[in-house]
């Protein structure tokens, strides 16, 4: 099921500004191996969100190659601090060699391992945490990462819609994870959450504890 009609996303598609290089690189390299980004309409839309909270610290889980760590990279300060969590070690090595290649190693940090027990390893709380990591680690990781959020900070996740599977009868543990994840988010106390019909869905999340 589309999210979103194909023609409408082309149309959204065509009027986003062209890339500078080092994205639209990886933006191909993704598409001739079906890697899974999130593509420039979400990454334009975090980068937005980055910029209204004048966000600082961004934790991502599951940065695959580090294409949406780039897009949050391009607003927030020099001083500033992106964490990036990925399984697999090559995805790092490619991640490190873009960041380099734009110049922004300096506030990007990468951890190989599985996201949420890196995450348990790092102190203090963040402005935003973007999580893409497998759906069905969805609703734990929203129950460790909406504590670690500053007052007014943003949690979001890629693929909260996950192409209509849940209303397919689809019982996967990835469909479920999805799910579970939409009802917490609806339903935790202090959270506002959104479903944003962009690309494949993004949950986005608020936290004003009392
Ligand atoms: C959808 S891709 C991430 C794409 C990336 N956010 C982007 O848009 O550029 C998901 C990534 O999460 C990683 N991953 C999945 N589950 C994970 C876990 N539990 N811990 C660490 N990495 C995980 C996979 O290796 C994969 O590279």
């Amino acid at each position: 099921m589309d999210v979103v009609t194909p023609a409408l996303n082309t149309y959204m598609h065509q009027l986003l500004p062209e890339r500078e290089s080092v994205l639209a690189e990886m933006e191909e390299y993704a598409r001739e191996r079906r890697f899974p980004i999130v593509g420039p309409l979400v990454g334009n839309f975090f980068a937005q969100i980055a910029g209204l909270i004048g966000a600082r610290r961004v934790m991502e889980l599951g940065s695959g190659f580090g294409y949406s760590a780039l897009w949050f990279a391009g607003v927030i300060p020099a001083d500033g601090e992106i964490i990036c969590t990925d399984g697999d070690e090559d995805n790092r090595r490619r991640a490190e060699e873009a960041f380099a290649r734009v110049g922004v190693s300096d506030r990007i940090r990468f951890h190989t391992g599985d996201a949420l027990s890196v995450f348990e390893g790092i102190d203090g709380d963040f402005d935003l945490i973007f999580c893409d990591i497998d759906k069905h680690g969805y609703p734990d990781a929203f129950r460790a990462a909406l504590p670690r959020l500053r007052p007014g900070g943003i949690l979001m996740f890629d693929n909260a819609l996950w192409s209509g599977r849940m209303l397919e009868g689809d019982d996967s543990p990835d469909t479920r994870g999805v799910e579970e994840l939409n009802r917490l988010a609806f339903s935790t106390p202090h959270c506002r959450a959104s479903l944003v019909p962009i690309r494949d869905g993004l949950l986005l999340c608020t936290h004003q504890p009392d």
